[in-house]
């Protein structure tokens, strides 16, 4: 394991004013976001909106790292390179989504583990070869009626570490997502709460399976309360209640917390992640982003699966992009969002 390239890659990933962008949707959720928009799903098509996106002038200002799928590291952009290889040359660092999805976890109806261990080592090897720097494997907790089970955290948990481990020892830093999903009624203390001991356990399991940490990116959801939540909490209290809850779980040696935008608009995303890096107060890691939906959806609605569009799409993400690094250094404000794109 070569520690000083893991230390050097992480701290690469959540330099100031920089963050991730996660393109990594796998075909079906990647068909189900195009299909909202009538844009038909082929392989050309999710090529050409991800050559839009990878290509967008400007976009390493903010963006140090960008998740792909299978499908697109074993494509090229539009003027021939492979995807890994034209991003490098862009500085943007190529990273990998390499779990093969959430399946129901057996025993725990309504709960599901991540699966994607079997071969691991082996794939992550090949993807290291195709220019990989960084790998993503993303665990789904579910907050309902006596949900989450302990055994469904420490099973998501335990996997998360396995894969960690396996990414760390071919020298890719591991994003580690443990995502609680923001889906149901629940209130933010219960967010909390579930949040708190999914974190506890993770780190937990991975001091067990020996990860270094300076060489890892945690990839958390933020504390707020559900959707259908009647009491929705206000941008503070989101900001604080997860700055409180992620310094009292994570450890300080963690290189960076990039977090997901997990179902919240664009705005909110950005919102929140300004006032948690405003609250004024020491933190040991920085806190930025690795957004899918919030950085994407405006320059997908924008390009609509018209090529004419294509570079009007791309303003709306260096835009978006834009805002969400400002945020990350707590310099945004709502009047941003007017500006000229
Ligand atoms: P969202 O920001 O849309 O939640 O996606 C982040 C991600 O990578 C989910 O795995």
């Amino acid at each position: 394991m070569n520690i000083q390239q893991l230390e050097t890659t992480a701290q690469t990933m959540v330099a100031r004013g920089r963050g991730i962008l996660a393109m990594d949707e796998s075909t079906p959720t990647c068909t189900k976001r195009f299909e909202k928009l009538s844009i038909e799903s082929t392989p050309e098509m999710r090529r050409f909106y991800r050559d839009l996106l990878v290509t967008t002038p400007g976009l390493s200002e903010c963006i140090a790292g960008a998740i792909l799928y299978d499908e697109t590291i074993r494509q090229k952009v539009l003027i021939g390179t492979p995807f890994a290889e034209y991003m490098s040359g862009q500085g943007i660092l190529p990273g990998i989504k390499v779990d093969t999805g959430a399946k129901a976890l057996a025993g725990h109806p309504g709960e599901k583990v991540t699966e994607g261990l079997d071969g691991l080592r082996e794939r992550l090897r090949e993807y290291v070869e195709m220019g990989a720097r960084f790998a993503k494997w993303r665990a789904v907790i579910t907050i309902g009626d006596g949900l989450p089970t302990r055994g469904c955290i420490e099973a998501n948990a335990h996997a998360l570490a396995r894969y960690a481990a396996l990414a760390q020892e071919v020298g890719l830093v591991p994003i580690v997502e443990p995502e609680v999903l923001i889906n149901g009624d629940h209130t933010l203390e219960r967010c909390y709460e579930v949040t708190q001991e999914t974190l506890k356990t993770v780190f937990y399991e991975l001091y067990k399976q020996r990860i270094l940490l300076e060489g890892v990116v945690l990839k958390p959801s933020m504390v707020i309360a559900g959707l259908d939540c009647p009491q929705q909490a206000s941008v503070e209290q989101v900001a604080e209640q997860t700055v409180r809850c992620l310094l009292s779980c994570v450890p300080a040696a963690v290189a960076g917390i990039a977090f997901l935008s997990g179902g919240q608009t664009s705005e909110q995303a950005t919102m929140h992640l300004n006032a948690m890096n405003n609250l004024g107060k020491r933190l040991p890691w920085p806190l930025t982003f690795s957004y899918a939906r919030a950085l994407q959806q405006p320059a997908l609605e924008t390009w609509n699966g018209n090529p004419a569009n294509r570079s009007a799409a791309q303003q709306a993400l260096y835009h978006r992009a834009r805002l969400v690094s400002a945020a990350s250094q707590g310099n945004y404000s709502p009047e941003m969002e007017k500006e000229a794109t």
